[in-house]
């Protein structure tokens, strides 16, 4: 088989933002678009491997996977991804899953009463956390968006969520980051590093799957 190839390999992929319920009707989200997610889910499977995608709420037509899972808050995608993370070679997390949610959604619509309101969060659990410290644990790859020190902050969750590799960008710039069709990554691993540069997201994603197979193969066939 090629260097690339991922035949066999089971992937489970989280992708999309999340909406934690402050009432029926609102709650917290976030700018994700899901497009890089579902554009490397594509990629994945495009070099053979069986893809499970885990996916927030998005405006974005399912991509061609071996099965997708709705989810809408962090719980359920936690829970999604824990009951299936037994069955799976290799875990990438591209989602971005709200850090806090509402202690407790209130039952009925709230309504402007006050001229104060407080809301009070809870910490969500930490999903790629958790999955790289299962064991026996899989491949795990994380994102990392930043606002600044890319580099000092991704190393920093690639040490601390003992992650095998994880690729990181700049968001709130000029290009790339959310909302936008194009993104450039630095991706980080143990004992190496590999810049892509600006490019297309379905590009970018075809070029980070082939990172992660070739990184991936290292580990597991060589
Ligand atoms: O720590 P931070 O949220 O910046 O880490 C980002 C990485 O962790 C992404 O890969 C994201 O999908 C994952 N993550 C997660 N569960 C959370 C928060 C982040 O899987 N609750």
């Amino acid at each position: 088989p090629e260097a690339s190839s991922l035949k066999g390999v089971r992937v489970l992929l989280t992708a999309g933002p999340t909406r934690e319920p402050l009432d029926p009707v609102r709650f917290l989200g976030n700018r994700s678009s899901g497009r890089m997610g579902y554009a490397l889910a594509e990629s994945l499977a495009d070099l053979g491997a069986r893809v499970v995608l885990v996916s927030g709420p998005t405006a974005l037509t399912g991509p061609s996977v071996d099965e997708l899972v709705r989810v809408e808050t962090a719980l359920e995608m936690h829970a999604a991804v824990m009951s299936r993370v037994v069955d799976c070679d290799l875990f990438v997390a591209t989602a971005a899953v709200a850090d806090y949610r509402p202690e407790r959604a209130a039952e009925g619509k709230i309504k402007k009463s006050s001229e104060e309101l407080t809301l009070r969060l809870v910490r969500n659990p930490d999903i790629l956390s958790e999955v790289a410290a299962s064991t026996p644990a899989p491949f795990t790859v994380g994102f990392a968006a930043e606002t600044d020190r890319v580099a000092d902050y991704a190393l920093g969750k690639l040490r601390d969520k003992r992650l095998d590799m994880i690729a990181a960008n700049l968001v709130g710039a000029e290009r790339g980051g959310f909302e936008r069709d194009e993104n450039a990554l630095s991706v980080y691993w143990s004992d190496g590093s590999r810049d892509l540069p600006m490019m297309n997201k379905t590009r970018l994603a075809a070029e980070l799957a082939a990172l992660i197979a070739e990184r991936y193969r290292e580990r597991h066939v060589a």
